[in-house]
């Protein structure tokens, strides 16, 4: 081997690890675009879930909460709820209806959204289906 680092060797590292990653990251972008199809359960979407996004984004439910590890930390995580709240979305339901729950020291409060009946069952619609994407296994626990 030469004891001098030359300029073309410079350019072959350059060049072949420009190469080498962009293959990488080609060859990963064919892989996530493949594999979130069969992941995310688009059969389960129905005009009912669709609603219940739309409730979700008006009315900022993520400026609190997380969805699957997006959003923000102020709420517990609602992605799998509904696994929590022992698979029932008449549980969701009550629970948004009963908010605020006020003069628990120490305890962050829920506001209340006065939501149709009809956005209720909606918006647990759609966290029933969040819940049911292949996450694999995340999060690690029911907590969230
Ligand atoms: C201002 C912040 C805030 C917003 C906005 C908010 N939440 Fe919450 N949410 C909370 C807090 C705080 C809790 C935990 C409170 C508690 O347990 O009493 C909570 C708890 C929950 C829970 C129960 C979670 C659990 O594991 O116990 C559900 C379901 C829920 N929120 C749904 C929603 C939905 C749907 C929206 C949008 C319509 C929403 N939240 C918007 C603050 C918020």
């Amino acid at each position: 081997m030469s004891e001098v680092f030359t300029k073309s060797m410079a350019r072959n590292i350059y060049y072949g690890g420009s190469v080498f990653f962009i293959l990488l990251f080609l060859a990963l972008t064919f892989d996530t675009s493949s594999e979130v199809p069969k992941r995310d359960n688009h059969e389960a979407i129905t005009a009912q879930v669709a609603l219940g996004k739309k409730v979700w984004e008006e009315n900022d439910c993520i400026g609190c909460h997380t969805l699957l590890g997006e959003g923000a930390y102020f709420a517990p995580e609602l992605g799998n709820v509904y696994k929590r709240f022992g698979n029932s979305t008449e549980a969701i339901v009550g629970f948004i209806k009963s908010r605020p729950v006020e003069g628990v020291p120490g305890r962050r409060s829920m506001p209340q959204f006065n939501l149709s009946d009809e956005e209720l069952q909606a918006v647990a619609e759609f966290l029933k289906y969040t819940s049911e994407i292949n996450t694999s296994n995340w999060p690690p626990n029911i907590q969230g």
